[in-house]
């Protein structure tokens, strides 16, 4: 889910300017600068980690803080938990409809070459609602409890083919395979196609000359072979008597999926495939790491397995692995103090409210058996709570358990390389060794 599925069309310097080449300067430290000047859009802050001290003083001195960009008009970003809360469970004053990341101003026209993408995270009541309860089954307890043992069966065998002695790339070897042989399980996708969910996961986020993809053209056509891949899956399913509960075949035969437009069905498919992709991947890399740099809570999980499923909600909490989503505002409305007017544009940091010492106890500690882990924002809150939560912490508790079966010791050996993104905070490359029991 990055900025360019969550408005349907690219990430670019049209939008945010921090993306050009002609950006200026990134901002080290917040407290050199007025305030005005903080605009934590810009993706270099995630890059280089330094967006904690932006987030700090944003809570202390203007928690409801004003930005402004040509394109976008006037926004506002939400810093304290419970302001974020409030937006997120308003969902009548709170528009999703607009997008979930940054986008132009509403009215604006878009750029033609964008695919027009349709899907129930950037929608309102009552359409949302019918669409989500169509799939929202497929991970629900009872289907999560048939996965688990695949998918613990699955972890294994990652790990046991991990090579001992040398220095590999965790996110390629692990985060990246397990999160896509997952999602390969929830679609029933053809297994040994499975790297091509991976790759549609990469295009749909990804900015013309990222690396990833030369263009604009190339990113759509890539999506739209991605429509016919599906749209093959879906017709032969369309036609079974007797459904599976893969996604496909939900959609496929749900009242209120069964119509859905091609682009509709190409959007919520990039949902499901981004939405489980890139958010587990990432804490999957991120608790490594947050537990190479805290020794001493390395030192209680080896002690104490039973531990890992609160430690997997404090490294959902630690990572934060979407800093924050949008919602346009229906109406004029006062917030902190600021007056928002209709159509201005609010992001909800969850990562800045997941800092926020007035709701939770010793913030900057990454804490493994940290009383009440699951009180946190990652997820989100009211009618978009994340719909794979569950899943997620599922997929991260069985992975810790077949580490600690295994290794005493996932070493992390050199610097992580982070994203440039405010949507995703994300890591590319982690070197690592693992040590045998
Ligand atoms: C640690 C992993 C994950 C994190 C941190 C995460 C985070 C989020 C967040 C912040 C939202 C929006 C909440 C809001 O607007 O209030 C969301 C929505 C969503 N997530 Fe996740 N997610 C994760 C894993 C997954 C997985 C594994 C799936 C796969 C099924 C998934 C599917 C979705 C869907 C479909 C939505 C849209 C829900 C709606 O609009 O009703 N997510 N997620």
């Amino acid at each position: 889910m990055a900025e360019s599925i969550s408005a349907g069309r690219k990430p670019d310097s049209y939008l945010n300017p921090f993306l050009s080449d002609h950006a200026p300067p990134v901002i080290e430290d917040p407290y050199s600068v007025p305030i005005e000047q903080i605009n934590m859009i810009d993706g270099r802050l995630f890059q280089q980690d330094l967006h904690w001290q932006h987030f700090k003083r944003l809570r202390e001195e203007d928690p409801v803080h004003e930005n402004y960009l040509p394109r976008v008009g006037r926004y506002w970003s939400i810093t304290k938990f419970d302001d974020i809360m409030f937006v997120d469970k308003n969902h009548d004053k709170f528009s999703s409809a607009h997008g979930i990341g940054i986008g132009p101003r509403v009215g604006d026209v878009t750029s033609s070459e964008d695919l027009d993408l349709s899907m129930f995270i950037a929608m309102d009541q009552p359409k949302h609602d019918l669409q989500r309860a169509t799939v929202s089954g497929v991970v629900a307890p009872p289907n999560l409890a048939k996965m688990e043992a695949t998918i613990r069966q699955r972890a294994g065998k990652i790990l046991d083919d991990l090579p001992l002695g040398e220095t590999f790339n965790w996110v390629d070897r692990v985060s990246i395979e397990l999160t896509t042989q997952m999602l390969a399980t929830l679609f029933d996708f053809p297994f040994e196609d499975r790297s091509m969910l991976t790759r549609w996961s990469d295009v749909a986020t990804a900015a013309p000359r990222s690396g990833v993809v030369e263009s604009e053209a190339q990113r759509r056509d890539e999506l739209l072979e991605c429509l016919a891949y599906f749209t093959r899956l879906w017709n032969e399913r369309a036609l079974m008597e007797h459904p599976g509960s893969d996604l496909i075949s939900m959609l496929a035969h749900g009242e209120n999926t069964k119509d859905m437009q091609p682009m509709e069905f190409l959007g919520n498919l990039i949902l499901l495939i981004v939405g489980g992709n890139d958010t587990t991947r990432n804490s999957m890399s991120g608790g490594v790491l947050a537990l190479n740099e805290n020794p001493g809570e390395y030192n209680k999980l080896r002690r104490d397995h039973l531990l890992i499923p609160n430690m997997v909600s404090e490294i959902i909490r630690w990572q934060t692995p979407l800093p924050y989503m949008r919602r346009t505002a229906n109406e004029d409305i006062e917030l902190g103090g600021k007056k928002i007017k209709a159509g201005e544009q609010l992001l909800m940091w969850y990562i800045s409210g997941n800092r926020d010492g007035d709701v939770i106890d010793r913030p900057d500690e990454f804490l493994i058996d940290r009383k009440s882990a699951r009180h946190h924002m990652s997820f989100g809150f009211g009618i978009h709570r994340c719909m794979g939560n569950r899943l997620a912490e599922m997929q991260l508790r069985i992975i810790w358990e077949e580490i600690m079966k295994r290794f005493s010791y996932v070493e992390v050996v050199g610097e992580p390389v982070r994203l440039r993104s405010s949507f995703v905070r994300g890591i590319s490359d982690l070197p690592v060794r693992v040590h045998k029991l």
